[in-house]
């Protein structure tokens, strides 16, 4: 574990801009930077970094946060990663918080099973392309395959050379030590003889999400009956095959870009994609996919395509694995090859074009196209057709979201040619095994709906929409600051008449805004913003140093999406401004005091502007013009109104 205050270090000492300015063109603009957005293809810049706040806006995909979560974002990096990427950066010294001996030693062991791999990696690529063997056998393999050289660089393939025990040897001779190379399944031990485990094939090294080599995959060159076509590395502490995707480090970036991944059985359908021009595309390396590889595609996407050979078995074997998927909420389609082609050889034979075209035109909703070809197989069976029916309802009660699952109900009703009466019955009885776990879910589901049930169809004037906002605004970059406020107080004076006097108080922003809308029991009209004020002001209690940036880290991303929207929509206008215009917004001159009053102020007389409405409206329509108290009430608050209202011109 790192420790806190080297997280703390690497956060005061980390600059947003030189951060992001290593992965995208940033032009100066204003007090900001600007640049195109790395998450969209666009046109026109709307991605700008702050240097003063610390913090970025993707306006384009409504993304934003602090210079770690961008290269989460980016770099699909986890939060330790991104911690350690930037130590290495900023060559800050990471301190790690004590560990037993057991867990270093643990932790210096994974280490050194990396070193050893990323060895054994750099090995295999230099017998492939330095040796008369490895080109000769090798790299016309390769070339033969139809891979390019670049391919082969990008995915750093190589050879183990035909020979016992010849990489084992350099190895040792290099200083690696024989426990790791066992550990790593490169060297097989057999009592005082050692062996090399992938002698005489071509090497596919297997590498985690930041580029790590994990492990193997090695293809025999010639047909041989009796040995396997594949020999993998065996399970270690580094690889899990479980837990990795082939090709997912190549792959990342454009998973996220396109919103999609496409998945595939082999090493060797991966490269071809990505040669071809379709990068966002993965493997399991022949194996179901487990729920575990799901969630690494989960963290870039919610759209996975399943491409299957074109053999119909084994396509009819793999759907019931794909329930999986939907479990995780992620929405699935599926896509077949024509009969004797699988993704490498299709992707060989066409064209990026051709391909895509493919792609667009057979991949179908995963659910339809169970109920399509279950139903032709059991079409003139009835006992075939009512387990087909279960099996099809099985999917989609795995389906997280009710109206999906609603929606698939209805669908696969019609595609089957049953009721959906029916199929409702099935889908409860399913249910019934997890009662609980649906009542849960449907209580959350619930409240959402009725969430979307009180917004009002017609959107009020966004004056108080602005206003709430803006006390956001304020809270986020001076709530901890402590200003001088003045307030009018009523007082008597000597003559005795009762007349406003200024009153100077010292507080906290955030205290004198928390207590002002308190006063007015004031709710914010916006869920999402209300939600927002009470972690900010929370926080701001606890915390005696408030930092933006950590702020915005700590929170999850939907927040900080929110937040940094809130910072940075103004100098979006600003800027376009000072583009078109060739002039220098004007700095605000208000002191933090004045900003605080009046933002408050304003939606106070705001508020009670509204009260004083639906109080007129409530007399109209009742024709009670004798109802003292609602008259008593409009009076009230038309005096408070005018007293705020002079306030307010004191302030502005
Ligand atoms: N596989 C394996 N062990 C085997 C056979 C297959 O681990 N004995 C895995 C590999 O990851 C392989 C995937 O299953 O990539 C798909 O198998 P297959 O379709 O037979 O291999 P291809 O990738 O198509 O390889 P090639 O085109 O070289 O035959
Ligand atoms: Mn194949």
């Amino acid at each position: 574990m790192i420790s806190p205050a080297s997280i703390d270090q690497v956060f005061e000492t980390a600059r947003v801009e030189e951060v992001i300015g290593d992965f995208v063109q940033l032009k100066k603009a204003g007090s900001n930077f600007k640049g195109l957005s790395p998450f969209s293809d666009e046109r026109s810049p709307s991605f700008m970094v702050s240097p003063v706040k610390q913090i970025w806006k993707d306006f384009s995909t409504g993304k934003g946060g602090t210079a770690v979560s961008f290269l989460m974002e980016h770099e699909h990096f986890t939060y330790p990663e991104a911690i350690r990427y930037l130590a290495k950066k900023y060559n800050i010294e990471l301190e790690e918080t004590q560990q037993s001996s057991e867990q270093k030693e643990k932790a210096n062991e994974r280490e050194s099973l990396y070193l050893v791999s990323e060895f054994a990696n750099d090995y295999f690529k230099k017998i492939l392309h330095k040796t008369d063997q490895g080109k000769a056998i090798g790299l016309s393999y390769f070339k033969e395959r139809g891979f390019t050289e670049e391919t082969i660089k990008t995915f750093d393939l190589g050879y183990a050379l035909n020979e016992w025990q010849a990489f084992t040897d350099e190895a040792l001779k290099q200083g690696y030590n024989i426990d790791y190379l066992q550990k790593t399944g490169l060297t097989i031990v057999k009592e005082d003889k050692r062996f090399d485990r992938f002698k005489g094939r071509v090497m596919f090294p297997i590498k985690s999400m930041s580029g790590r080599v994990l492990g193997f995959g090695g293809r025999i060159l010639i047909s041989d009956k009796k040995a396997a076509k594949y020999v993998n590395s065996p399970e270690s502490d580094i690889y899990h095959k479980s837990k990795v995707l082939y090709g997912i480090y190549h792959a990342k970036q454009s998973i996220a870009k396109e919103d999609n991944c496409y998945l595939v059985e082999g090493y060797t359908d991966v490269i071809q994609f990505h040669q071809t021009g379709i990068k966002n595309v993965v493997s399991s390396s022949g194996t179901a996919l487990t729920s575990e590889q799901i969630r690494l595609i989960n963290r870039l996407t919610k759209n996975i395509t399943v491409l299957f050979d074109g053999d119909a078995a084994g396509m009819r074997a793999s759907l019931r694995g794909i329930d999986l998927i939907l479990e995780q909420g992620m929405n699935v389609k599926v896509c077949s090859f024509p009969e004797g082609e699988d993704p490498d050889s299709f992707a060989k034979q066409n064209t990026l074009e051709e391909l895509n075209t493919y792609l667009t035109e057979n991949a179908k909703d995963f659910i339809q196209f169970k109920a399509s070809i279950l139903f032709e197989d059991s079409k003139n069976d009835p006992i075939k057709k009512a387990e087909t029916v279960r099996d099809i309802v099985n999917s989609i009660s795995k389906i997280p979201d009710r109206i999906k699952k609603e929606i698939y109900i209805q669908e696969c009703a019609r595609i089957m040619d049953i009721s959906e009466e029916v199929l409702f019955s099935t889908l409860a009885q399913i249910n019934k095994k997890d009662v609980q776990e649906e009542n849960k879910r449907y209580k959350t589901e619930q409240k959402a709906f009725d969430v979307i049930k009180h917004v009002q169809p017609v959107k009020k004037v966004d004056v108080q929409y602005i206003l709430e906002r803006k006390i956001i605004e304020v809270l986020l970059l001076y709530g901890n600051k402590t200003e001088n406020f003045e307030d009018l107080v009523l007082k008597e004076n000597d003559k005795g008449e009762l007349v406003l006097e200024p009153v100077i108080h010292q507080a906290k922003v955030f205290e004198k805004v928390f207590l002002d809308l308190q006063d007015d029991e004031m709710e914010f009209s916006n869920e999402k913003f209300k939600n927002l004020y009470y972690t900010i002001i929370d926080r701001l209690n606890q915390d005696q140093e408030f930092e933006l940036k950590t702020f915005v880290n700590s929170v999850d991303q939907d927040m900080a999406n929110e937040i940094t929207t809130i910072l940075m929509e103004d100098e979006r206008y600003a800027l376009d401004n000072w583009n078109r215009m060739n002039i220098f917004p004007k700095e605000k001159t208000h002191s933090i005091a004045q900003l605080v009053s009046e933002t408050i102020l304003s939606l106070r007389c705001f508020l009670i502007d509204q009260k004083v409405k639906e109080f007129q409206q409530e007399t109209l329509q009742n024709k009670i013009d004798s109802n003292r108290n609602i008259l008593e009430e409009v009076k009230d608050y038309s005096g408070l109104k005018m007293l705020l209202s002079r306030k307010l011109n004191r302030v502005l």
